[in-house]
């Protein structure tokens, strides 16, 4: 498994974000953002960490102390019921050694010992086998197919993945 840290999100983290705002990550939320729009983003997860709703990690690794990518858990609304969604992404040239999933499996430890216990929801992409086997082998559990609503207007056809933090921290 490869040595990672989470760092949770701070002012430094605006230059990972600009670096994460790439087609590839962005399309399926309407397209990479322009600078305002970026700072924006940042802003927003410094105010939602400080406010306990979201939390954002830099993914640190040896020799990479600027970080190659970033993992995190927010509210989340599933059909009616309290719970968390996550999202992760790792930069295209560390990709491959098993980053997102250990650092999905560190955030997912972290959650549970800040007490957190609501299930944890992913919803990567049908199409999207790198993120389906990340979920995979972090140890969610697929609930099936669903038409998600990333953003407002905008309904993605993924998958439906949980992790059940509170059956983990009975064990
Ligand atoms: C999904 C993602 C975070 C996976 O990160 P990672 O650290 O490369 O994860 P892994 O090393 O476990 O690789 C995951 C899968 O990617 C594929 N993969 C392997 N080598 C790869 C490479 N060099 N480049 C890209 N994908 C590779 C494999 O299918 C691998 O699964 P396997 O080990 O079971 O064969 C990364 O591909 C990414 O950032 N993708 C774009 C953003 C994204 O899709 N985010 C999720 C939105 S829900």
């Amino acid at each position: 498994m490869p040595e990672i840290e989470l760092r949770p999100w701070s002012e430094d983290d605006l230059a990972l974000l600009h670096r994460a705002n790439t087609h590839e990550l962005m399309d399926q939320l309407g397209g990479p953002e322009n600078d305002e729009q970026v700072l924006a983003r940042h802003e927003r997860y410094l105010r939602l960490q400080r406010e306990g709703t979201a939390h954002q990690f830099r993914i640190i690794i040896p020799g990479h102390p600027d970080g190659v990518g970033m993992v995190g858990y927010w509210q989340h609304d599933w059909h009616g019921e309290p719970a968390l969604e996550s999202g992760w992404s790792v930069e295209a040239e560390f990709r491959g050694q098993g980053i997102a999933p250990t650092a999905v499996v560190a955030m997912l430890e972290t959650a549970r010992a800040t007490g957190e216990t609501l299930p944890v929801h992913a919803y990567p992409r049908v199409d999207n086998p790198a993120s389906n086997a990340v979920c995979r082998k972090a140890g969610f559990r697929l609930l099936g197919e669903e038409q998600f609503e990333a953003k407002p207007g905008l309904v993605l056809h993924t998958n439906d993945w949980v992790f059940d933090l509170a059956a983990s921290s009975r064990a």
